[in-house]
């Protein structure tokens, strides 16, 4: 096990990871092969594994019975990291710039594992003369609700990373929002299981088709970044697999992926990565997981335990997992057995996603592609979460004047940083003077301006920008214009969480101001996670469009004039103050010395989002679920079928345009359960022209109305009367009826 000021060190080297300067899109281009993935004869007969007729286990075990134990050992760890200096091995200069190289078995035809991060897009393609699409944020796109959405999304990355010679992501980020102050709030799909689960598991289902090793992280309950290669989450068996683990099984079992990957913190005492309960026991023994888990970055912490507990690969190094474990090996103290397992894991994955019979070949992308798709995308994914007396859509025939303030509308869009950080093309929209070079903690910004885009979409209206740093100017600004947009953003990023929930750089001052002058303020948010809105009451309009992609401003310009009607409902919770989350504060770390003494108690338990303020009776700012359109929807005639265990009831666009209603069922366990919240428990996207209706029938997931029992460590599903809610979000649900179970 390290020390803790070993982890010191690994934070310090993640902190320091340099970005690169990015290149112009002139530079993208470079044609070839990987090194190493060539091509292979899939009827080779001496080479019966090579067969893509035979399944991939019976594949892999093939294949291990001619490795040498060398060969083994070679897969169970990483070769070093391009662009970090401490992080260097021999053949890290074979990484092809990613996070992560794993040599393969050539005399074989296993080829090496080419691995790179991909949470929104690919990473780090400008340091390498690459670009790649960025799509809106995980959490953005989680607000559409839609897995088609999830699956274009993993396709276009999927196909990306293929073009830049890579065969495995490193992005399917599912932990649940506990803490919406969080960094990495962003990479994830929102706090409930059902819906990050099913996200998730589309985007990488899809991702891993495309022939890249798909993966999910960060397993499990890597719910903040404070502290994150020290924090101890405490929490017992039954809310830890009603929550965070259901999100991770609902998840795994669409994806199939190739990979799970370990996360930095401990569970109950134990780190992630050598946590016998997580990987051994639930992971790979009640989920029947296949595949390899592989350590996160800096995560390993020990050589036979973590073997052991389940760990198949260490990354980025071979701190723990080369010399070190060919010794243990070589000591009788680890067994033969477990070597052949990891290594059976890592082939086996490399024959389930296709890697071995259809290598990545570089080429250029489908750059027009990815922009469609990542517009298609954000106009899914953005939420109106406030729009009094039709404010919106912008009506050119009222509006003949706009004000467009703040948020550097009138260059660009704000992304997340941190490992998941797409590089943008020609660099950082907004680069600090004097900084030629971007590192992972900075404020990136795309080239995508929502004023250019607004101008595009209504020529005759005159638009005026104001930066909203001189709050007279801006304020003079709005007075004189019909309408008022203020854009606001927060950004957030890996390693870091947020001190709290309000809008940054005296925004709210500049809403209220603005808001004040005008009253038809409109406030466009571009956030990673939820913000608190002390100027709620003052404005007449609130459109979260998220960290929203290559093609964002296009996205919102179409929202923002209505030829998109939005549909976007939120994956979390928006709290009204920090008072009400089951932690107002994050936990501060303790000396270094003690730093295994830091723990977060996760006593709120199953309560995670909605159904911790439905429990505690607190009323959120905007409720999971919730978001409006510029129809209505009314919602009739709830039938539940016990047997079939569905939901049918009728819903109508009772408004005067066609739009989309994403129709939530919720589901409340019977007394006997112990438990007072619902639970989200299917949901449908329904089309309606105007004054339609349809009658829709809802599959109700067992999985989530199911109990652990953390005894006989069995799920059940408790007999007697569950409620079933049906509605347009979370806090409003009309419908309800009755389902049993015998
Ligand atoms: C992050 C992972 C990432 C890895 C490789 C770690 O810091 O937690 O999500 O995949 O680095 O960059």
């Amino acid at each position: 096990m390290s020390s803790p000021s070993q982890w010191g060190r690994r934070l310090e080297i993640m902190n320091n990871r340099n970005l690169g300067s990015f290149f112009p899109l002139s530079l993208i281009a470079a044609v070839g092969i990987i090194s190493g993935a060539s091509s292979i004869e899939a009827q080779d007969i001496d080479r019966p594994w090579m067969n893509p007729k035979l399944p991939p286990l019976e594949r892999a075990e093939l294949v291990l019975k001619q490795m040498t134990r060398d060969e083994k050992l070679a897969l169970v760890h990483g070769n070093g990291m391009a662009h970090v200096p401490n992080w260097q091995m021999p053949l890290t200069y074979l990484s092809n710039g990613g996070a992560g190289y794993v040599e393969g078995v050539k005399r074989l035809g296993i080829p090496p594992i080419v691995i790179s991060d991909a949470a929104y897009g690919v990473r780090d393609s400008g340091a390498n003369g690459r670009y790649a699409t960025a799509m809106p944020s995980n959490l953005g796109a989680a607000s559409s609700w839609d897995s088609e959405s999830a699956c274009s999304y993993g396709e276009v990355i999927g196909a990306e990373l293929r073009a830049q010679g890579f065969n495995m992501t490193l992005g399917g980020g599912v932990n649940l929002t506990r803490e919406p102050r969080n960094g990495r709030t962003f990479e994830y799909a929102g706090e409930d299981p059902l819906l990050a689960g099913t996200l998730v598991g589309s985007m990488m289902k899809c991702e891993q088709n495309q022939h890249v090793i798909g993966d999910i992280k960060h397993y499990a309950l890597n719910d903040q970044e404070t502290g994150r290669s020290i924090v101890n989450a405490i929490i017992s068996k039954r809310p830890m697999q009603e929550s965070d683990l259901l999100a991770f099984h609902i998840a795994i079992s669409i994806a199939n992926p190739g990979a799970v990957m370990c996360s930095y913190n401990r569970i109950n005492g134990d780190f992630s990565c050598e946590n016998s309960y997580m990987l051994r026991d639930v992971l790979k023994k009640d989920w029947d997981f296949k595949g390899f888990v592989i350590s996160d970055w800096g995560g390993t912490h020990s050589t036979e335990k973590a073997s052991a507990a389940g760990l198949d690969q260490e990354e980025p190094m071979a701190d723990y997992f080369g010399p070190r474990l060919k010794e243990a090996v070589d000591a009788g103290k680890v067994p033969l057995s477990e070597i052949d397992d990891h290594a059976r894991r890592v082939l086996y994955a490399e024959f389930l996603s296709g890697v071995v019979d259809d290598p990545p070949h570089k080429g250029v992308i489908d750059v027009e592609k990815g922009f469609e798709v990542a517009q298609r995308v954000e106009e899914k994914s953005i939420v109106l979460l406030k729009n009094n007396q039709g404010v919106l859509p912008i009506d050119p025939s009222k509006v003949h004047s706009i004000a467009i303030i703040g948020g550097h509308a009138d260059v660009g869009m704000l992304s997340g940083g941190g490992s998941a950080q797409v590089d943008p093309p020609g660099g950082n929209a907004i680069m600090p003077p004097g900084k030629g070079e971007t590192h992972w903690q900075d404020h990136i910004w795309f080239p995508t301006s929502p004023l250019k885009a607004l101008r595009a979409k209504l020529p005759d209206t005159k638009i005026g920008f104001d930066s909203g740093t001189d709050l007279k100017s801006a304020v003079s600004l709005a007075k004189h214009s019909d309408l008022a947009i203020v854009f606001a953003y927060q950004w957030i990023s890996e390693d870091m969480d947020l001190p709290s929930l309000s809008l940054p750089d005296n925004r709210d001052a500049l809403i209220e101001q603005v808001a004040a002058a005008n009253p038809r303020t409109i406030v466009v948010l571009e956030t990673g996670t939820a913000v608190t809105m002390p100027w709620l009451d003052k404005v007449a309009g609130i459109v979260e469009a998220w960290y929203a992609g290559s093609s964002g401003h296009k996205a919102l310009a179409n929202v923002l004039v209505g030829d998109v009607n939005p549909t976007g409902k939120l994956a979390i919770t928006f709290p009204r103050s920090e008072k009400d989350l089951p932690h107002p504060v994050i936990p501060s770390l303790p000396p270094r010395d003690q730093a295994l003494s830091y723990a977060v108690h996760y006593d709120e338990g199953p309560e995670v989002g909605y159904k911790w303020y439905e429990t505690q009776h607190k009323q959120p700012l905007f409720a999971f679920g919730f978001g409006l359109s510029y129809t209505t929807y009314a919602y009739s005639d709830l039938s539940v079928d016990s047997s079939a265990k569905t939901a049918r009831f009728t819903v109508k666009n009772t408004g005067k345009r066609a739009g989309t209603e994403i129709a939530e069922v919720y589901g409340r366990l019977p007394r006997g359960a112990d438990e007072s919240f619902k639970r989200l428990v299917g949901w449908k996207r329904v089309t309606l022209a105007p004054g339609e209706s349809q009658t829709v029938t809802i599959a109700i997931d067992p999985r989530v109305l199911e109990t652990f029992d953390e005894a006989s460590d069995r799920w059940n599903l408790v007999p007697g009367s569950y409620e079933v809610l049906v509605g347009a979000s979370s806090d409003n649900t009309p419908l309800t009826g009755s389902l049993s179970v015998h």
